[in-house]
């Protein structure tokens, strides 16, 4: 039998809801049952220790102080079925989703769900929302890294950075998000300094190749031609973002406006006028036209004023580039 103390020790935990001390508790117990020759109970009471810790981790911990400032952690709820990409592309999504739901029926055949996963592609077509997306389906926080805070003209500062952000991932399960990781990934190094910057990839490389955790590293860049192929090699996945066709586009409008949609559609002249336009910018144009018909408080959006939103956010293109 637990001593009385132990037993006390259990109630006053339970009661300030501090799980990592009631744990903490019971295994002492379990260690002063051995000690009594009751090993069976002992190790059944170190298995509850172990399965309930895994299943009641709290969701977001604290990242070190070193790292607090670097790492932006939240628990984001941008669910699949907002996520507009071509079917391929969105298969792949899923089967991470699937593999990680069923983490360890696949550990205990020796296999790994894929979890290293790169997005490339074009500005606004959903690199950042799946990360977002991944996290919320798996019920993990996201934690984006800040790489352009990370990354420092003292490249032996960054490799020490991210080595910590690494070391985190077995404590602090989630999806790590490494956005624009050409700042890591490419030669555009703060000074220029090409061989410098080469020894940070390379650290990363490292750790991402020794880092066996469940957590999902999920890097994003615009810049595929700032990345070599022994960098895609390393990932289980690469993702290739691209701009709508016109089957994504017509959902998008469609998720968006959900009830709000003009009666009558015309998906020739829509499909026109959101030519070349990136889903982040369609998302737009459909919320400034959902937000014209709330301020003149019709129920649907009109089919002119969507027109105008496409023409808009094109003419904005076309002036920068
Ligand atoms: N594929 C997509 N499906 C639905 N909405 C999208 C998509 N891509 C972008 N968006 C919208 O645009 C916003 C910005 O997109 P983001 O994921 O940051 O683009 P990226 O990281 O590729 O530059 C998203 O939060 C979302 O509202
Ligand atoms: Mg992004």
């Amino acid at each position: 039998m637990a001593t009385a103390d132990q037993i006390k020790a259990l109630i006053r935990s339970h009661a300030s809801e501090n799980s990592e001390q009631f744990y903490t508790t019971a295994l002492q117990v379990a260690a002063h049952e051995a000690r009594l020759g009751h090993g069976a109970l002992a190790h059944d009471i170190k298995g509850l220790v172990d399965k309930a810790r895994k299943e009641h981790r709290p969701v977001v911990l604290q990242f070190p102080k070193e790292l607090q400032g670097f790492v932006l952690s939240e628990e984001p709820s941008v669910p699949r079925s907002a996520l507009v990409v071509e079917s391929a592309l969105g298969e792949r999504v899923d089967r991470i989703v699937r593999e990680h739901r069923q983490t360890e029926k696949l550990k205990s055949h020796g296999l790994m769900p894929r979890r290293r996963i790169m997005a490339v592609g074009p500005p606004g077509t959903g690199k950042t929302m799946t990360a977002h997306v991944l996290a919320h389906e798996l019920r993990i926080p996201l934690h984006t890294i800040q790489v352009d805070r990370i990354v420092t003209k003292f490249m032996g500062e960054t490799a020490a950075k991210l080595r910590r952000v690494f070391d985190q991932m077995y404590d602090i399960p989630g999806v790590y998000l490494f956005d624009e990781f050409d700042a890591i990934g490419g030669a555009r190094s703060l000074d220029n300094d090409v061989g410098e910057m080469r020894r940070v990839l390379n650290a990363f490389l490292q750790f991402i190749e020794k880092d066996t955790s469940d957590s999902i590293v999920f890097c994003a860049t615009n810049s595929p031609q700032l990345l070599d192929e022994a960098l895609f090699r390393r990932y289980d996945d690469v993702f290739h973002f691209a701009l709508p066709g016109e089957a994504e586009r017509k959902r998008l409008i469609q998720n968006v406006l959900g009830t709000s949609v003009p009666e009558k559609l015309d998906w020739d002249v829509l499909l026109a006028k959101s030519h070349d336009l990136s889903q982040a910018e369609i998302d737009l144009a459909c919320r400034d036209a959902l937000k014209e018909a709330i301020l003149s408080g019709e129920e649907r959006v009109e089919h002119a004023v969507l027109e105008r939103m496409f023409d808009e956010r094109r003419s904005r293109i076309s002036s920068v580039g």
